[in-house]
Formats: C-alpha cells, structure tokens, sequence
C-alpha cells in the first residue's frame, strides 16, 4: 500500500423524495468504515453526498404536496442530518444534483461528448424520432412506470407499462391492452419526439468497456454478469439484441432537471446528471476550502471509488465510466458493489417501500448506533451478496462478542489500575503478557489488508479471535485472586497492564467501526486513536467510565413492533364546554395531527425532529402535572397570561406551594377558560425574571414550526385521571 493515497469515495445518491431507510444506512456505514480506515493509515479521502432531485417522481411527488420541487428537494434535504449524525456517518459534503455545480458540469460533459472532434472517432450523442405514450391531459410524455393496463399476455388488469407483476412478461407500454395514466386517467396517445442518445454501441465505448469491466478491478461476480450484456441484450419489448444498445438520456419538458445545451424544452434524464452530482459534491466542497478542483482531478495518483447497491450496476459500469472516459475525465477507478438488506428474512428493503426497520424508530430508542454498525460490519464482506438483520443475531452478537469478549476487558483491569496503582501502567509485562501484546500487536497488517479490501465480516472475526485470547489470558491469570494477597500485586500490575494494552490495541482495530467509541477510549488511556499505530503503550489511566450498554430485548420489541393504525382525529371539547367563540382545544392525546405533506417529509408540524437525545437526556427534564388554579391578563402584554399553578408541591410548613408562570398563549385563550383545567408543567426550568415578574417554570403547549403561514398555539390538557404532582414520564 503506497503512502498517502488520495482517495475520492461516493455512496450512491439517493432520491430526494423521500427519508433514508435502513439499506441506505448499511451503505453509508460500509462506507464510513472504508474510509475511516483509510484516514488512519494517513491517507487523504473526500467522502461526499448529494441528494439525487431530478427526474419525474420528484417532480410529480412536488406538484401532489403543493410545492415546487426545488422547496420540495430542500424539505428532504433538511431531515437528513440526523440520521447521518445518528449513526456517525462523516461526509464531507452534502449536496444537491440541482445545484449550479451539476448544471454546470453536467452541460459541459455533454458538451464534451457532443462536441468530440472526428479525430477522435466523432461526436458520441445522436438524435433519434421515438414514439411514446402521451397523457393529453397532464400534456406530458409518460415514463413506463406511469403507464397501466391490461398484461397483453394474461390479461391480468392494472399492470404496469414494462412488466407484469402477474405472470412476468416483459413487454412495451404500446402492448397493453386498454392503457391508462396513472396520473390523470386518461387514455395516452402515441406522439413522436426526438430525443437524443449516448452513443453507448459505438465500437469505441464498446472496446473501452470491455476491459474496463473485465481488466480485474470489479467484483468478480459483477464483472461476470457484465460480460453477458456484451453478448445478448433484452430489449424492453421482449426481443434480444446483440451487444451494448445506445442510451436514451433526454427527457421531454415539462421534466424537473437540466435542460440540454441548444435544445431548449428537453432535459438530461435524470440518470444522465445524477452520477455526475458525485463530481458536483466533490467541486462544491473544494470549493469551500479553497481548493481547485480541475487541479484535484487532474492529480494522476487520485483514486475514485464510489459505493453501490446491486440495482444500479449498469449505469456505474457501463454508462458512467464510459462518459467520464469519453468526455476526457477521470474514470472510476473502482465501483464497490454491494447486495440488499432484509430484516428478520423478510423482504428486501425496497427503494420505495423502506419497512422494516426504521433508524429514526432506532436512535430514538436510545439504541447505540455502534451497535447496528458492528453488526452489519461484522456481516458485510467484499462480495455483492445479500445480508439480512436478524433480532436474535443481533443481540447475540453484540452483547455476547462486542460487549462480553471486547469492551469488557476494559473494563476487568481498570479498576484495580486506579484503586491500586493511581492509574499507572507497568512496562513490565512477564513474558506471557508481553508474548500476548506482540501477537494481538502482529496482526496489524493482515486486519488492515481486510479493511482495505472491506472484508469487515472477516475483520470483526479475526479481532474477536484476538479478544479470546486476551480472556484466555484473563481467565488463566484471575486478576481478582492476585488482588487477594498484596505479595501478588507486582503480578496484578502486570497482568493489569497488559490487559489495558491490549484492549487499547483492540480498540484501534475496531476504531473504523466504532469510532464513537474509540474517542471515549482514546480519553481513557490517554493514546491518539486517529492513527493506526498499534505499537505504543499505554502509560496511565483515567478512572474507567462505562463504555457501552447491552442491547435490550426490550429495545428489539419496541423497534420491530408494529405501529398503531392512526387514530382519527377527534375534537374534544374541554371539561366545562367549549367557550363560544374560543379556539377548539387540541386533540386528546394519542390522536394524530391532521396529515400534511410536512408530515410525510420528515418535518412535522413545519420543523425537523430534534438531534437524538438519550432517555438520560430526556430525564433531566421534570415535567409534572399542574391544575392551573387561576388565570389573569397581564397588563401591558397582548400576549402574556398569568396563571397559578398547583404541582402538588408544598413548602417547608406543609402548606402548598403555588407557583407563579406566565405563558404566551393569550392570543388562543381567555383567562377564565383555563382556570381549573389540568395542564403540563416543565417543573425543574430555571426561574426567570420577567418584566412583569418572575416565571417559574413554563407550561408546555404546541405550534407549527411556521407561525406566520400557521397561527396558533395550543396548551397541552391530559386525561381525565392525572392529578397535580404527577411526573410524566
Ligand atoms: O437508485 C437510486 O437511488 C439513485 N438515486 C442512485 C443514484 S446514484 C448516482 F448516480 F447518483
Ligand atoms: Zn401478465
């Protein structure tokens, strides 16, 4: 391996319409390892995002929400930091196909293929007259997918355009008998229209990629079912052809994407442009530093690898390298490909259908990202195959190998290190000790070998291999007996001290993967852990913290089960009537907001759901029944009430304690409205002196996220039950 690479690494961009389910999160984990392994043998890696925008789905997504799809993008584009913080995924960047970068890089390559001079063989891009089912009343040409009817083959109803999911047939939309859009109703109408098409049968393209795809850089799996598309090609309508057949890459307006150079009203097709948002998130974050990226790219030495799923080979292998090749860019020098995740032997987490399991549902549980990142690292290997997460697995795996054999070794020497030695380390480790360090220390190259050729599975085993042996050695030497007898604690320290050395070299190893951890251990043992340096030894401890729970099944019942069918929304009406003329009070609890599209996009009620916070986190906050035993204008302030609350609370004497709160919610209520109800009260809030007195504590209730476009706050009223004093929990 050849000191300081200069890496360039993609995951696959996913389409901007809807949240990340778990098969994008086991992708970027697989890459995040990949890279944090390279980070630390030095090597400089750019590791960039987008979302994919363009295309039809999005476009007709955008229109059904009442938006524009530029807002629409942007709304998806603001729920996606949360998971990649969730689950410690370190992009550099993250950035949009509809930025002006794309737009710009995307015309220029096309430019560049156009534009070939016959030197070099000629221009690569032709127009041909299609024909292509026409929907009178959106006035738009319908992609397949949007297009149903009649299977011409068994007659089953409403199958798509392309395929029957009945008896399989592969056909094309002009087949179906009785079509219909599935936008409008309509029955479509063939039209004409030109489009234009990457010269992908060119004996040029064809020669390049055939030792581009077989030279021994892909997968060999992939590579082999590359070389059948040389041979025989299916064509949409059933038929085969021999050989690469040419690529369709316009779209007719109206189409969300970026309009071809001297072709007004048509569109790159959204797999034209996506790819090179690779290429765009990579200039956009240069850009920020500063850096040039013609320079960046121009660097022989840099290498480019992008991440994929097995859905999407064809245009990684075929059509992307072969124009980036053509256009006089860089090549991929690598396309990582990986298979589909199911959960507990179901079904593959489909693109469109992402169930199973929820990473929202999952870190808001407080379960350990680390622990779903060991997991599929440990099943993840370099091959394209598919692997499922299973519950039992799951839980065996990390509470039995990542917690019981790795973590716990911390833990099994420290104490004695701090109660006995003040948290020094001894250099003397006997010869069994330091016989165990050298060999944990000697298997540096064959884990990093693994790591550079993501052979994680392989990885995680060889280390638990190694954590045997350090319990082994645990259990050979029982520190606690030695503790027993003060003539043993030369004999205590030592074995102490290895243990501690080798669970620091253990940790370095698991660093890619956990490198939440690894920051925790790094302030524990005092040793940089960003590099992959195994020989140094620990000197001195800090007093041991715990490192990690173990996972409970609790957790893995709660993840999987299944969500209640919503509720409808009811309006309740306060104890005591609604006031005429007041405001409807909210819903009772359990019952669901109505659902607006802000739902569906991750932001809820105008605003994206909150970092992840533990249930530590969220224990801090007291919040307590209160019945609000009166209410008051506040002169001088439209917005202010005053109200009294009774938590239940009594001072020193016995007698009860009242407390004074004022709240912004005059604008919804009348004070006379209140007096009596129940209501939530955050009891541990700091008091704060207000320019009409002080506040102590606030009273919870709820507004959209957009107050202007959506007036309205709502103060929060339990059930019939609840009594002051309370703690919710
Ligand atoms: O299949 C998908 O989800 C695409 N959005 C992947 C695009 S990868 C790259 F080409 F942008
Ligand atoms: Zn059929």
């Amino acid at each position: 391996m050849s000191a300081h690479r200069q890496l360039f690494v993609t995951t696959a961009l996913p389409y901007a319409n809807g949240n990340f389910h778990i098969g994008h999160i086991m992708e970027y984990i697989q890459a995040d390892i990949w890279v944090r392994y390279q980070r630390m043998q030095g090597h400089a890696v750019n590791f960039v995002g987008a979302d994919d925008t363009h295309g039809a789905p999005i476009m007709i997504a955008a229109e059904k929400a009442g938006k524009t799809p530029q807002q629409f993008v942007a709304d998806i584009a603001a729920g996606r930091k949360q998971y990649l913080d969730g689950f410690h995924i370190a992009f550099d960047n993250w950035h949009s196909t509809d930025a002006p970068e794309n737009h710009e890089l995307a015309r220029q390559i096309y430019r560049d293929l156009r534009d070939l001079p016959e030197s070099q063989g000629g221009t690569l891009i032709a127009r041909k007259t299609i024909e292509q089912f026409f929907d009178p009343e959106k006035n738009m040409f319908l992609p397949d997918r949007y297009i149903k009817g009649e299977c011409p083959k068994c007659h089953a109803k409403d199958q798509y355009g392309d395929n029957c999911e009945v008896c399989g047939s592969v056909y094309a939309p002009t087949d179906l008998i009785n079509p219909f859009s599935v936008l409008s109703g309509a029955r479509p109408e063939l039209k004409h229209s030109e489009h234009f098409f990457f010269k992908l049968s060119d004996p040029r393209c064809v020669a390049y990629l055939e030792q581009w795809t077989q030279d021994g850089r892909l997968q060999p799996e992939v590579a082999n079912k590359i070389k059948e598309w040389f041979s025989v090609r299916t064509n949409p309508d059933g038929t085969t052809s021999e050989g690469l057949g040419d690529w369709d890459i316009s779209r007719d307006a109206p189409y969300f994407g970026i309009e071809i150079p001297d072709a007004p009203g048509k569109y790159f097709y959204v797999w034209l442009d996506a790819p090179i948002g690779y290429l765009a998130s990579l200039k956009n974050l240069l850009g920020k530093r500063g850096q040039d990226y013609e320079a960046y790219m121009a660097n022989p030495k840099l290498e480019q690898y992008h991440f994929i799923g097995k859905d999407i080979v064809t245009f990684h292998t075929l059509f992307w390298p072969a124009i980036l090749h053509f256009s006089g860019r860089k090549a991929p020098d690598n396309v990582f490909v990986h298979g589909f995740l199911t959960v507990n032997n179901g079904e593959k987490m489909s693109k469109s259908r992402g169930t199973g399991l929820d990473p929202l549902k999952y870190l808001s549980l407080g379960m350990n990202p680390e622990w779903l990142r060991y997991y599929l690292a440990a099943k993840l290997s370099a091959r394209n195959e598919d692997i499922d997460f299973n519950a039992d697995d799951f839980m065996a795996r990390v509470n039995s190998d990542l917690i019981g054999k790795f973590v716990n070794i911390a833990s099994r020497a420290a104490g004695f290190l701090s109660k006995r030695f003040e948290g020094r380390l001894s250099t003397d480790f006997g010869a069994v000790g330091a016989a165990l360090l050298a060999d944990i220390r000697s298997e540096s190259d064959a884990i990093a070998k693994l790591y550079d050729t993501r052979e994680f599975g392989k990885a995680t085993r060889e280390i638990m291999l190694l954590a045997d042996r350090v319990n082994s050695y645990v259990d050979q030497h029982k520190p606690w007996d030695l503790a027993k007898d003060p003539a043993n604690n030369e004999a205590l320290h030592q074995v102490c001290s290895v243990l501690i050395n080798c669970f620091a070299v253990l940790t370095r190893y698991m660093a890619p993967i956990l490198p939440s951890l690894a920051e925790s251990v790094q302030g524990f043992i005092g040793l940089d852990m960003s590099q992959w340096n195994v020989d140094t030894n620990v000197a001195a401890i800090q007093p041991y913290q715990h490192l990690m729970q173990r996972v409970d099944v609790k957790q893995l019942d709660a993840l999987f089960e299944i969500p209640e069918p919503a509720a409808p929304v009811v309006e309740i009406v306060p104890p005591g009537g609604k006031v005429p003329g007041a405001p409807t009070l909210p819903a009772a609890p359990g019952s669901l907001p109505p659902k607006g599209p802000d739902l569906a996009l991750g932001r809820p009620g105008g605003e994206e759901i909150a970092p992840t916070i533990t249930i530590d986190d969220f224990a801090k906050i007291d919040l307590r029944i209160a019945r609000i035993v009166a209410c008051a204008a506040v002169e001088g302030s439209t917005k202010l009430l005053r109200l009294t609350l009774d938590a239940g609370e009594q001072d020193a004497t016995g007698a009860p304690r009242l407390r004074n709160v004022f709240s912004g919610i005059a604008s919804m209520y009348q004070p006379e409205q209140l007096v009596d109800q129940l209501t939530v009260l955050v009891a541990n809030l700091a008091p704060r002196k207000m320019k009409f007195g002080v506040s102590e504590g606030m009273v919870m209730a709820a507004s959209h996220g957009d107050e202007k476009a959506n007036p309205g706050i709502y103060i929060l009223n339990p059930w019939p039950g609840a009594t002051p004093g309370m703690r919710i929990h």
